[in-house]
């Protein structure tokens, strides 16, 4: 079983555990073909997730450079990169049902054999699950944007959290976010030039074209619909 739920509170003592979360979960129903997903193909190519560390090869059954996606949203980029670079594994992690259950749905469509996925908190898989110098790229797309000043507090993008990526990346690992949000984009620039293991690759020191292997992805075309930048930002480990 997947299971996006920890606990809000401390069973012993009632304290709250933490933590402002850059989500809430709103799950719309799940069609028959998400909800068959979650049944039958779970097993298959899902993650279940544990407060330990793992070892990424095992996951996939082979040693591999690994890409993580931090919120995939309905999964339809990450298919598609996942299927572009056979020779990496790619592992998703999102805690929106439905979106794991078309990502599962993909995945068997697809046949692809290099992709699995976590149902779960980034932040908590980060932090425990994945070990340190281990990820080839980090990627983090259309983020949800959290506009209002007073939620910004739930923006993903924060120093620690940064700060908490840099360590998951091999020395020379590329981190890549991308936002529709001018705002978020310049916090997003501020907060990673502001990590010292972390190099911009634009040689201006802002933000660089859209790389090659990131498809258009189902938020990016929202913004674009509405009129919105898009602004790539990519950093480096040193
Ligand atoms: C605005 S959507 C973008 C989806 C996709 N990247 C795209 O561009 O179409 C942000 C996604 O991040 C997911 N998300 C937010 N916080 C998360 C977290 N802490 N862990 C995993 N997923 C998260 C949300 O459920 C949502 O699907």
């Amino acid at each position: 079983m997947s299971d996006v739920y920890t606990p809000e509170f401390d069973p012993e003592t009632g304290k709250p555990l933490r933590k402002v979360r850059s989500f809430v979960l709103r799950e719309g129903r799940l069609t028959k073909g998400q909800e068959r997903a979650m049944e039958e193909l779970w097993p298959r190519f899902g993650v279940e997730y544990q407060a330990q560390a793992v070892d990424p090869a095992a996951l996939f059954g082979r040693a591999a450079p690994l890409v993580v996606e931090i919120g995939y949203g309905m999964g339809g980029s990450l298919l598609a990169m996942a299927a572009a670079e056979p020779e990496k594994n790619f592992l998703g992690i999102e805690v929106h049902t439905p979106g794991v259950g078309a990502l599962l749905m993909g995945i068997e469509e697809k046949g692809l054999a290099n992709l699995r996925t976590l149902h779960h908190d980034a932040v908590e898989v980060l932090e425990h699950m994945l070990p340190d110098a281990s990820v080839d790229r980090l990627q983090l797309y259309f983020p949800d944007p959290w506009h209002k000043k007073r939620h910004h507090k739930r923006r993903i993008v924060q120093p620690a959290f940064v700060a908490l990526l840099a360590r998951k990346l091999k020395p020379g690992a590329l981190l890549h976010f991308a936002t529709d949000w001018e705002n978020y984009a310049q916090w997003m620039l501020e907060v990673l030039a502001a990590e010292p293991a972390l190099v911009n690759e634009s040689a201006e020191g802002g933000y660089v074209p859209v790389p090659a292997w990131r498809p258009h992805t189902k938020f990016e075309a929202r913004g674009e619909r509405l009129g919105h930048g898009v602004w790539d930002l990519l950093f480096r480990r040193a």
